[in-house]
């Protein structure tokens, strides 16, 4: 379905970390939900160094430039998704490889088209000079922090695919874990001595029939990392209201307010047959390959 678009790596080291780390992704121009997480951060007393950015600040809604000044002005490490790319290229298209003319594709020119034109040209190339991947260490566990995969900035893994399908990305870094987005979808999955996680979208829903988005918590632990997929809730009415003002594909709407999310019927099976049901996730410990990899089976690494 998608033309991966293979990236030249450009990593940003934050070295060792020893306190928790807050990673989100996939803010999508949603102001208000933007908004609710650095509260929610402030909450939780992790400060904006602690915070990192998986990709993708502009999309769907209706605050693109605010989004992006935003994520500016907060300062913490972020990573281009296929989006910043994209714009600070100056392309036309999104970038996610969508096949022309497919529901995606149609609705992807139209948001595109919006973002395109009210996002100034230092943002563009403050998102153009942002690093590829971000790598760190926590509690002896080496983490790769990538958009869509290590491999390509768009390519979409959303959980349920074939292990091989994970394996073969793992097999290319040398960290424990890697953290993505780009797909949108909260899940982890354990792969051997290695993991995989993705923090869902801060700026659209999960398909589970709620307006609730999701990030995720790092926490050291004494012996490696304890993982939490956490749910977003926001006032999610003015964003909503906002993007049908300004005219954006009423779909997106309709997911935000916890409806289907857009061309559900792309996604892989389990996912369709899951849609609408509230997710949870319990917190799962992680540390890195041998003994812990067996330690860890039977965990909850899917939603609860
Ligand atoms: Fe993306």
């Amino acid at each position: 379905m998608t033309a991966n678009r293979i990236i030249m790596t450009d990593t940003r080291d934050l070295g060792h970390i020893d306190t928790p780390v807050l990673v989100f992704g996939g803010v999508y121009s949603n102001r208000e939900a933007f908004e609710a997480l650095i509260a929610e951060a402030e909450r939780l007393a992790i400060p904006p160094q602690r915070m990192i950015h998986t990709g993708d600040i502009i999309a769907y809604g209706a605050d693109p430039q605010a989004c992006a000044q935003m994520l500016c002005d907060l300062g913490c490490p972020a990573i281009k998704g296929n989006v910043e790319q994209q714009l600070a290229d100056g392309a036309l298209d999104c970038g996610c490889g969508f096949e022309e003319g497919t529901g995606c594709d149609l609705l992807s020119a139209r948001w595109y088209a919006y973002a395109s034109t009210r996002v100034d040209q230092d943002l563009c190339a403050w998102m153009g000079a942002m690093p590829d991947h971000i790598r760190f260490e926590m509690a002896g566990v080496s983490i790769r922090v990538v958009h869509g995969a290590p491999s390509s900035v768009n390519r979409f893994l959303y959980g349920p695919e074939p292990d091989a399908d994970f394996l073969g990305e793992l097999e290319t870094v040398s960290e424990d874990l890697v953290i993505g987005g780009h797909s949108g979808f909260p899940f982890f999955r354990k792969l051997g001595g290695q993991g995989w996680l993705n923090t869902g979208a801060v700026g659209i829903p999960a398909d589970d029939g709620t307006p609730r988005t999701w990030y995720a918590v790092l926490t050291p632990q004494p012996e490696g990392v304890k993982i939490e997929l956490e749910a977003l809730a926001y006032d999610h009415a003015p964003a909503i209201a906002k993007l049908r003002a300004e005219g954006l594909p009423e779909p997106y709407a309709i997911a935000m307010e916890g409806g289907p999310v857009p061309n559900r019927d792309t996604l892989p099976a389990a996912l369709q047959a899951r849609a609408g049901q509230e997710l949870s996730f319990a917190p799962v410990p992680f540390e890195t390959g041998g003994a812990a990899a067996s330690k860890i089976q039977g965990m909850s690494a899917v939603p609860t």
